[in-house]
């Protein structure tokens, strides 16, 4: 591609300027981000992984809640296409002495990025810091409510992946877990059924919200057999014991028990089904641990494919759509 614009993959219409949750996307957006997607994917199989896309642009990843995944992915991406990245965490920084999400997104924004990458632990901070700066904003997850660049990355993992793929239409998408809180959930929905595709969702009755279940597309069972049966992708998630307030928890026992995404389980999906994590996982627990390293799982190909995907996403945000 060089520095010439991936002419393939060009949006058909203005994105919105920033990407806080995917509710302003049409399917026709979400689709050319895939194909830019592809180019990017391409890029990452050279020998030399950079190319010039975004040169002179800086890109500021701002982590006030812990990231693996993520936030590394962010920086390949942006590295990856010649941006400069400047990054802050919140532990260790002085939002431990008490400065406010506002200061310090000043005092960062005094820095001049042209776009921040941005995670934290309540539902719309990422809405409110359009407010406060010029630069563009991406959520890298709020609280429970949205993770967009992860539902993309699972999306475009499910398209590169299913044999035979033909399009979302018809296709079942099984996410297991602890629904209620979260985002990756939510920003699934919101997507898969975008595209075409059913949700079926599945937990504990305290972690299953009922208010999910109440959209077009969207199942909701509390029977991890009845999700999984003839599903085409089946997603595991973790107890986000971190995000739970008391009295929800169900046991590790019960989890492992009554809903653990199994090989057993696993024989009642279609023949060609994968096995998703957005990770962390814990093997053995949401997920049988000899399940995550079986051939139908795409767990590290979703996380290897966050890179082109956000580099997608990067690229439309501050190129694609001038
Ligand atoms: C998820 C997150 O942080 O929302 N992880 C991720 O970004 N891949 C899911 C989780 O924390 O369980």
């Amino acid at each position: 591609m060089g520095a010439a614009t991936p002419a393939a993959g060009s949006p058909p219409t203005k994105h919105p300027r920033h990407l806080l949750d995917l509710a302003g996307w049409t399917a026709e957006q979400v689709h050319a981000l895939f194909d830019t997607s592809d180019v990017m994917a391409q890029v990452m199989t050279r020998t030399i992984k950079k190319v010039p896309a975004l040169q002179g642009f800086t890109v500021g990843t701002l982590f006030f809640e812990d990231s693996t995944r993520t936030r590394l992915s962010f920086e390949r991406a942006a590295r990856a296409q010649s941006a400069d990245v400047i990054s802050f965490a919140a532990g260790g920084s002085s939002v431990s002495k008490g400065e406010s999400l506002k200061d310090t997104l000043k005092t960062i924004d005094a820095m001049k990025s042209d776009l921040y990458v941005v995670r934290h632990p309540a539902a719309g901070a990422p809405l409110q810091l359009t407010r406060w700066t010029d630069a563009a904003i991406v959520n890298a997850g709020d609280g429970r409510r949205a993770h967009p660049t992860q539902a993309l990355l699972d999306a475009y993992t499910f398209r590169t992946s299913f044999p035979g793929y033909a399009g979302f239409e018809g296709v079942e998408l099984a996410i297991v877990g602890d629904v209620a809180h979260s985002r990756v959930a939510r920003s699934n929905v919101e997507l898969w059924t975008k595209l075409g595709a059913r949700v079926r969702l599945c937990g504990p009755r305290t972690l299953l919200p009922d208010e999910l279940g109440e959209r077009p597309g969207v199942t909701l069972t509390h029977r991890v057999e009845e999700a999984v049966e003839g599903a085409h992708a089946v997603m595991a998630l973790r107890l986000q014991t971190e995000r739970m307030a008391g009295g929800l928890l169900p046991s590790l026992a019960e989890v492992r028990e009554r809903y653990q995404v199994n090989r057993a389980r696993m024989r009642l999906a279609h023949p060609d089904a994968l096995v998703m994590h957005p990770g962390p996982m814990n093997r053995d627990v949401e997920i049988e641990g000899v399940l995550a390293d079986d051939p139908r799982s795409v767990v590290e190909r979703q996380v290897a494919n966050g890179v082109p995907v956000r580099m997608a996403v990067l690229y439309t945000l501050l190129v694609g759509s001038r």
